[in-house]
């Protein structure tokens, strides 16, 4: 038996804009997925036949697969790109980065049709990642910031490849372009919540007038932002899923949502690559 095992992310700025060559930044969350596999000579793992067709893609020599996560499903945390950097971890053995990537996406290709590569990109490297797409595409490291954020959880998935293609029936070229305007400024101010909280809250904007947020996402920032959070966005593909707040007393904000009926948690950088 092998073990694999790799966080979840958020991405800052740039959903849906990277999918257009606009930069993004996302960082590696503590939240993560182990996958265990034993030799089968065909796939065998508890799911639907979407995660088989994924598995199969990185195992054709078949395998059986036991996965644990701690990241919400279809949330926007990046549940399908951890679990498919777990598995190749569990399948692989002394890959380079580059190899790792490579494999992951053949995994995240069946889940989501074309995803960008930042999801599966900056879980792989771990820390923090300005991501453009590319043939290769470009990636910078960043330093991960050292602030626990607040992640509020909708609780209704939210379905990546139906909101890509909702973006992509609409005319929004300069919306998308003013987002990936603002990528920059959220890199330079990573670890200041001051500068940083009202970059995202302008990205949120962003979003909502690209109709990928709900009415819940929405409201749940409006209720952070009410409680002192210095910024809060949607993250990830929108459509339900989860918003991320900052405020100077993350554990004050997670209890006071918490008390208003709201599923919310603490959320750091892991402190190293997983
Ligand atoms: O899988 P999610 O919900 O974290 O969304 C991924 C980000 C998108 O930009 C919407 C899609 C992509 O391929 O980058």
């Amino acid at each position: 038996m092998s073990v694999g095992r790799a966080p979840g992310k958020l991405i800052l700025c740039g959903e849906h804009a990277v999918v257009y060559g606009h930069p993004a930044i996302a960082i590696a969350v503590g939240l993560f997925t182990e996958v265990e596999v034993t030799p089968c000579r065909r796939v065998e793992a508890e799911g639907d036949d979407r995660l088989r067709e994924a598995l199969s893609a990185l195992a054709p020599q078949g395998g059986r697969f036991s996965i644990r996560s701690e990241l919400p499903m279809g949330a926007g945390m990046g549940s399908s790109a951890s679990l498919a950097v777990a598995a190749v971890r569990a399948l692989g053995s002394a890959l380079t980065l580059e190899e790792e990537l490579e494999q992951a996406m053949r995994a995240e290709r069946v889940f989501h049709g074309s995803p960008s590569g930042l999801d599966a990109a900056v879980i792989a490297r771990g820390g923090a990642l300005r991501f453009q797409r590319g043939a290769p595409p470009a990636m910078t490291p960043l330093p991960p910031p050292s602030w626990t954020g607040v992640v509020l959880d909708t609780g209704v998935p939210g379905d990546t490849r139906a909101m890509v293609a909702q973006v992509a029936r609409g005319a929004h070229g300069p919306l998308l372009a003013e987002i990936g305007s603002i990528a920059d400024a959220i890199g330079d101010h990573l670890d200041n919540i001051g500068l940083l909280g009202p970059l995202l809250t302008h990205n949120h904007a962003l979003l909502r007038a690209l109709g990928v947020s709900t009415p819940h996402l929405d409201h749940l920032v409006g209720e952070a932002l009410a409680l002192g959070a210095t910024g809060a966005k949607l993250c990830g593909a929108g459509g339900g899923g989860v918003a991320l707040a900052l405020h100077p007393d993350p554990a004050a904000l997670r209890d006071a949502l918490r008390a208003r009926g709201h599923r919310a948690m603490l959320v750091r950088p892991p402190q190293e690559r997983q």
